[in-house]
């Protein structure tokens, strides 16, 4: 069976910088050869700090920016060689929804214009029976139908996640995007927000490919995670495999910085040593290298391909074999490195790239969030 979505080799490089004669002299690697795919009505779950290309990831998916290389398929066919009619088609079976969604719905636009207008668009519902479609929607996301008239503004933001997720359903889409969809939510609402996307994905066999800075949030979600350090994949596995026994380093690091419930479930921390590198000049070798705390000289100089095992278990990183089992991760004796401070910041929940949170790869800020 050919999965939903299959995305290989992708590559994005923004020019970040170029000379006084406009040749580029500096680029951002934002996604450097990612490849993974989505099966039908299953939630991948694409996990990284903040300015680790996932946003990128999500843009070049959609073909709402174009890749350098790599390709996408969508149920097979390759998206970089679809007429204007296949494009179109695939707009309604692949949608996105945002982390922000008051930025993401039109205000002068009320819920019941905004719902209407991809029905519209795609010539999906006649006239005359678009008004109850609208109501269907809203009742699907848990809304009021009486609330069709209303402004965006006049939501409180779990209100408006759930419009923006009924415009995204409007159009019967296969693959939603979720770029960080309960990022800016409260605590509180997360989880509603949450088992709304796991009861319509039940209800309606959506595929979602799941994008977050928080590993904790994935948890529950997820069936198959991803994790992106500086736009590449470093290990990729079934989500219960991927929590129960993390390979990479990397990994290891950002689960050991989820706060555990329970205070009798002990975990040690791992510190991550050395700098916060950056995409913008990603170390050579594994990118990982610098912060890793089983560094060899090897790790400095080869880039360590992404290996699956029998079980499709793919991790990226020379020692996989080596590394000292979960249960024994390096304990976190002598308190924590600024680096992982850092780290714990950004994996800690709150607005993505708000004040204080998420740690920003790149070193710059972004031209386009
Ligand atoms: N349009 C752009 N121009 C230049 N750099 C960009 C652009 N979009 C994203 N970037 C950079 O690419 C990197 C990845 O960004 P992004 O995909 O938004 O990461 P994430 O979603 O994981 O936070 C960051 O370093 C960001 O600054
Ligand atoms: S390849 Fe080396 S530096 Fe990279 S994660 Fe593995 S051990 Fe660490
Ligand atoms: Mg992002």
């Amino acid at each position: 069976m050919t999965a939903l979505l299959e995305v290989e080799g992708l590559v994005k490089h923004f020019v970040a910088a170029r000379s006084v004669f406009g040749r580029p002299t500096a680029f951002v690697k934002a996604v450097d050869g990612v490849s993974f795919s989505v099966e039908a009505g299953k939630t991948l779950a694409l996990v990284g700090e903040s300015g680790c290309g996932k946003s990128t990831v999500s843009r070049l998916v959609l073909r709402l920016i174009e890749p350098d290389a790599g390709k996408v398929r969508f149920e097979g066919r390759d998206l970089g060689a679809l007429d204007d009619n296949a494009l179109r088609a695939f707009r309604r079976d692949a949608q996105i929804i945002f982390q922000d969604p008051y930025a993401s719905l039109n205000p002068r636009m009320t819920v019941s214009q905004i719902l209407t207008e991809p029905l519209a668009l795609h010539d999906l519902v006649p006239a005359a029976r678009r008004r109850e479609r609208v109501e269907e929607l809203l009742q699907l996301v848990g809304l009021e139908p009486r609330f069709a008239r209303r402004y965006p503004h006049e939501f409180s933001g779990g209100q408006r996640q759930r419009i923006a997720i009924a415009r995204a359903l409007a159009v019967e889409p296969k693959l939603i995007i979720c770029d960080e969809p309960v990022s800016a939510l409260d605590v509180s609402i997360r989880s509603q927000i949450l088992n709304l996307l796991r009861d319509l994905q039940d209800r309606l066999g959506l595929a979602y490919i799941f994008v977050s800075h928080d590993l904790a949030v994935v948890k529950h979600i997820a069936d198959r995670v991803a994790v992106m350090n500086l736009g590449t994949i470093v290990e990729a596995a079934d989500a219960q495999a991927l929590f129960a026994a993390p390979r990479h380093p990397y990994s290891r690091a950002l689960l050991s910085a989820i706060p555990v419930p329970r205070p009798q479930a002990k975990r040690s921390r791992i510190v991550l040593e050395g700098e916060m590198p950056s995409a913008l000049n990603p170390p050579p070798g594994c990118r990982f290298h610098t912060r890793c705390p089983y560094v060899i000289e090897r790790c400095r100089t080869e880039v360590p391909a992404l290996l699956a095992d029998g079980t499709g278990h793919a991790t990226a990183c020379h020692r996989t074999a080596e590394l000292p089992a979960t249960e024994n991760i390096v304990p976190a004796d002598g308190g924590f490195s600024p680096a992982l401070e850092k780290l714990i910041a950004a994996f800690g929940g709150g607005v993505e790239g708000g004040a204080g949170t998420g740690v920003d790869q790149s070193g710059i800020r972004p031209a386009v969030a």
